[in-house]
């Protein structure tokens, strides 16, 4: 077997705060944050064949199909930032994503902990409905819960602020359906190997951070 490695998935609804721990956990956990979601969303921004395919079905808050998220996961684990492990934030999102990822990741160990961000479903919609997105880098604010310096500028570079073109009411109940549909039911699947490990994610956002850090040891 090669080294061991390490990886995190975060499980949660859509809003429950899987990129936002994620990227507070690069620095700590010294891994790379992989989201299926922002892959997609960049490359939809470069107008690339993947992102056209994928916008297909994001519009509707669909799953993009199996095989092109599996190989883009399977790519993206190849890169050397990811040699020690990574932060899974969006993947994977169905039982068949999560038997291939097991298979990805056998020779170093295998999955080594889900967190389960639990988050209740109003409290999905007011994250949601509030969520702003830097344009450059991706960073992620909230217009309360989390508000930038100035309203509609990043902290960090100055980006201008916007609302995801999924995050529209009809296609977010959509995406909560899906998630109840077809990512729930990974809970009881990490469960039963002994890894699933419960994160209150009512919390505020730092409150979440250092439950996951302690959980982490990191
Ligand atoms: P994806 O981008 O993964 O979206 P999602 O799962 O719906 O999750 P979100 O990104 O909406 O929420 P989050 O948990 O990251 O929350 P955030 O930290 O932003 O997927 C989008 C689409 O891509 C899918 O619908 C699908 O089409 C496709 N896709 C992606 N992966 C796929 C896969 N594996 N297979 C097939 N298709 C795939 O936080 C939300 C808001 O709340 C922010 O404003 C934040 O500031 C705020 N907030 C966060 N934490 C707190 C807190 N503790 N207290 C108060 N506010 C908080
Ligand atoms: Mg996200
Ligand atoms: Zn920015």
């Amino acid at each position: 077997m090669a080294e061991k490695r390490m990886f995190i998935v975060l499980l949660g609804a859509p809003g429950a705060g899987k990129g936002t721990q994620a990227k507070l956990l690069e620095e700590a956990a010294q891994l790379p944050q992989i989201s299926t979601g922002d892959i997609f969303r960049f490359n939809l921004k470069n107008q690339t064949e993947l992102g056209k395919l994928a916008k297909s079905y994001m519009d509707t808050g669909a799953l993009v199909p199996d095989e092109v998220t599996i190989r883009m996961v399977e790519d993206r684990l190849q890169q050397p930032d990811a040699a020690r492990g990574a932060i899974m934030d969006g993947f994977p999102r169905n039982l068949v994503q999560a038997t291939a990822f097991d298979l990805m990741v056998a020779p170093y160990g295998g999955v080594t902990v889900v967190p389960m961000i639990g988050v209740d479903d109003e409290e999905v919609i007011r994250r949601i409905t509030g969520r702003r997105s830097c344009k450059s880098c991706g960073a992620i604010y909230h217009v309360l819960y989390n508000p930038p310096k100035v309203a509609g500028v990043c902290d960090k570079d100055g980006g201008e602020l916007t609302q995801r073109d999924d995050d529209r009411e009809e296609t977010v109940r959509n995406r909560l359906f899906v998630y109840y549909k077809q990512t729930a039911p990974l809970i009881g699947y990490y469960y039963a190997k002994g890894l699933l490990a419960e994160v209150d994610g009512m919390q505020p956002i730092e409150d979440v951070a250092a439950a996951l850090k302690a959980l982490l040891k990191v």
